[in-house]
């Protein structure tokens, strides 16, 4: 038995859904934890392309359990073509998705109030992916919310949608200059979204408990990175929710003794989508050769992904607070073709060496990162499956991703597909 924590160490994007996929062969359940539909997770499976974003990524493997927890925000609109695109592309979701009662819904007022909002910021916008995310984090926190299990109580819906609205109309009309909503249209429109959802609603925090008592492998899918974590990362360009593996306990109710192995996930670069620091960012045709090579565009949005050199504080500072245990390093193929590479060992803050990040967060917008420079392997690594096929200077760059990391590497990916994977020790 063993519950296992999957968590992004970077900015997100950095390959989670793909060794999602791969682990969740020897999972039984498979549970999202935190975030929602800002999330995009991309598998290839025998070369076609699912991109996941509310559903966990184990929804491809037949036969898996997939639960989102009560630390998810759902849109159901999303969640409904989601689950059509699934269905559309030859997978199976019947009885297989269960959701939290105590998940909070994201309403359409949530995502307008979040695209409002990043407009009134102009240049100091967050760069949100508007899906509404911050908004209903809030009102959750704000105890304003809507968790789905008011959907079962008419008289407790009303009344929250109306105390809700009140609040939103008002920001609405005087803030952001727009027009008030009808309780009572938004009201049937939730009404009608509850009856779609309620087979989906079950007592998930009960089957990941019992789970662990029977034995059963549990995988838990977190989104984002850690330097997006609301607490941990880079403040205020962050998301709203625990990004880091601490949120799994928290957002699926399971207790942090029963958590097994932290699998963190890295790019062998670092990749960025939306505002805030970013120390190692390249924004010459380096910079613009990695975006290409690596496809660098949001899964969720379309944006171009902001691409900058491997960070050793940040991959360091993710194993501290994550307790990372393994790493599993993406997209090496990606860097095939570079005649030298640079890794950050530590950044120069105001003429002093610094090597680990704390929580005097302003450093990262001054810091200048310190390089220790490698020369590029210039041969394909791409669809690589062993360890040995890998040219020297490629593995003397892995070795030094993973001493700057301070924990082991166990997976690596050289490739979209599920087959283009390296798994060390096998
Ligand atoms: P996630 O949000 O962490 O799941 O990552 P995304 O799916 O948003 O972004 C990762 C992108 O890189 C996706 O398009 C993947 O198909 C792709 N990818 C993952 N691993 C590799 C790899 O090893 N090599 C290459 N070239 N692409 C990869
Ligand atoms: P996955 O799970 C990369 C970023 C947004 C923005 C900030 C806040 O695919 O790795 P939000 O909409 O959450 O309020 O936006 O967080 N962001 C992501 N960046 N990958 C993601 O998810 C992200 N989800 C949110 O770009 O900077
Ligand atoms: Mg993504």
């Amino acid at each position: 038995m063993a519950v296992n924590v999957i968590v992004g160490m970077q900015w997100g994007d950095e390959g989670k859904g793909k060794i999602v996929d791969i682990l969740s062969e020897d999972h039984e359940i498979v549970a999202r934890y935190q975030g929602g539909a800002n999330a995009g997770h991309t598998v290839v499976i025998a070369g076609k392309k699912f991109v996941l974003h509310l559903v966990p990524s184990g929804i491809l493997r037949d036969g898996k359990i997939c639960v989102i927890g009560s630390g998810v925000v759902v849109d159901p609109e999303s969640l409904f073509a989601e689950m059509e695109q699934l269905h559309a592309g030859g997978v199976k979701t019947d009885g297989r998705l269960v959701i939290s009662p105590r998940a909070h819904c994201i309403l359409p007022v949530h995502k307008e109030i979040d695209k409002a909002n990043e407009a009134k910021k102009g240049q100091k916008k967050i760069g949100t992916t508007g899906k509404g995310i911050g908004p209903t984090y809030s009102d959750k926190t704000g105890r304003l919310g809507i968790p789905m299990f008011y959907f079962a109580d008419d008289a407790k819906l009303r009344s929250a949608i109306n105390s809700l609205l009140e609040i939103k109309n008002s920001l609405l009309v005087n803030f952001y200059s727009a027009k008030a909503l009808d309780p009572e249209k938004v009201y049937g429109e939730v009404k009608a979204l509850a009856a779609k959802m309620a087979p989906f609603i079950g007592d998930t925090r009960k089957i990941l408990n019992d789970g662990i008592k029977d034995g059963k492998n549990i995988l838990c899918e977190g989104a984002q990175g850690t330097m997006l974590d609301l607490d941990h990362g880079t403040y205020p360009y962050v998301t709203s929710s625990y990004t880091i593996s601490g949120g799994a306990c928290v957002g699926l109710g399971i207790p942090p003794n029963r958590i097994g192995k932290i699998i963190g996930v890295a790019k062998a670069y670092t990749t960025r989508v939306g505002e805030g620091p970013f120390p190692t960012e390249l924004t010459d045709s380096v910079g613009q050769h990695i975006q290409e090579e690596g496809n660098e565009f949001g899964a969720t949005t379309g944006r171009a992904r902001r691409c900058g050199w491997f960070d050793g504080p940040v991959a360091r500072y993710a194993t501290e607070i994550n307790g990372i245990n393994e790493i599993a390093l993406t997209k090496l193929d990606v860097l095939d073709k570079l005649k030298t590479l640079n890794v950050c060992v530590a950044y120069k803050v105001g003429g002093k060496t610094v090597e680990r990040i704390s929580d005097d967060l302003s450093i990262l917008e001054t810091a200048q990162p310190v390089y220790r420079e490698f020369d590029g392997w210039n041969c394909s690594t791409a669809g690589s499956t062993l360890y040995s096929q890998l040219p020297d200077k490629a593995k003397l760059y892995i070795d030094f991703l993973q001493e700057q990391s301070e924990a082991a590497i166990s997976i690596i990916s050289t490739g979209r597909g599920r087959e283009a994977t390296i798994v060390l020790g096998r």
